[in-house]
């Protein structure tokens, strides 16, 4: 075990990327870096910590910002139930813990949006502490190294009784994020290098050369999706719509329709007379876990600003919608409209 353990740091050492957030591993920083790195690539999260470092560099200045802020900062990276939640426990910290960052795992794992993934390698990587990490990349090299093609829940307790054993005591949280990179670099989920892997003698699923049936074809559905996008103009503003549920939340976005015909029964219901459909935008995919929706964009010039002013409805300028979080499909459509568009003469 102490030689796998060792021949994995050592790798580890020699080509672990220089990322932003291992500069000053502080229990802050390895907290939104890891926040920021579930369900997303390490590429695309590297201009968002470094944005976001900047405008919030510490705790005392993230509690005293404001939601929209806060979700604005997060606008491309999706999943923004993610953002609410840092957001939610930075004020839980102020409160609770008088600013002071939380130092144990059971401290950690009660903030919101933190599970046993998060509270582990922020207690390995910022405070040196032996908490193994299972995520997707981890369980699969521990899968393979342990040879487990078969899987259920209690193989699970016997992949982190490894990882706590093969742990050293000294850096643990080096082995947690080696484990990581591994599987991000060369045990890869199809086709894994394991020509340059520094663990192979050890690895039970290259040895019976099973590494290609681990994890097992995950048979996960895409469910297709349409949705008709209204962008309603009048008078030089937009109709933009608060969301209240789903995991867009707390974001801004245009009127959303099941059918296009729905559209002209929204305007008359709510009051608006005069219109006329001038333009039809580029239809854009967004994509989340499990299902794909096509997003169909109108566009509506109208003479009143009808349906109310307030809430969750809003008629913005362009310039004000800057203040406002997006999901960033909607942006780049609002950007293709004002391309389109003379925005004076709307
Ligand atoms: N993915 C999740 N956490 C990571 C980390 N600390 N380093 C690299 N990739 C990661």
């Amino acid at each position: 075990m102490a030689l796998l353990t060792n021949q994995l740091i050592r790798w580890f050492r020699k080509n672990k990327r220089d990322l932003p957030w291992r500069e000053n591993p502080t229990p802050y920083c390895v907290w939104i870096s890891e926040i920021m790195l579930q369900q997303t690539v390490v590429n695309a999260v590297i201009p968002y910590f470094r944005k976001w470092m900047e405008k919030y560099p510490d705790i005392a200045h993230l509690a005293k910002a404001k939601e929209a802020e806060v979700l604005r900062m997060w606008e491309g990276l999706g999943y923004y139930a993610r953002a609410r939640n840092i957001f939610k426990a930075a004020i839980e910290i102020e409160k609770k813990f008088g600013g002071r960052m939380p130092e144990t795992w059971e401290e950690w794992r009660g903030l919101p949006g933190i599970g046993d993934y998060t509270a582990s390698a922020i207690m390995s990587i910022a405070f040196g502490k032996p908490y193994p990490v299972l995520d997707a990349n981890v369980r699969r090299v521990g899968r393979r190294i342990l040879g487990m093609a078969a899987w259920d829940k209690k193989r699970e307790k016997e992949l982190l009784e490894f990882l706590r054993e093969a742990m050293p005591r000294k850096n643990p949280g080096a082995f947690n994020e080696a484990l990581m990179e591994l599987g991000q670099k060369v045990c890869l989920p199809d086709k894994p290098l394991c020509e340059k892997c520094p663990v192979k003698r050890f690895c039970i699923g290259f040895e019976k050369n099973i590494q290609n049936l681990i994890p097992g074809k995950a048979d996960r559905k895409i469910t297709k999706k349409k949705t008709y996008l209204a962008l309603f103009v009048s008078r030089g503003k937009l109709l933009i719509v608060k969301r209240e549920k789903g995991i867009l939340k707390d974001l801004w976005g245009f009127p959303e329709f099941q059918e296009e015909g729905e559209i002209a029964s929204f305007i008359k219901k709510e009051g608006g007379r005069r219109f006329k459909e001038t333009g039809k935008l580029k239809a854009r995919i967004h994509y989340y876990t499990r299902f794909r929706d096509e997003l169909i964009p109108f566009v509506y010039e109208v003479e009143k600003q009808f349906g109310g002013n307030a809430g969750s409805r809003r008629w913005v300028s362009f310039n004000e919608l800057e203040k406002y979080p997006l999901p960033s499909v909607y942006r780049k459509i609002l950007e293709e409209l004002l391309l389109k568009t003379c925005p004076a003469k709307i």
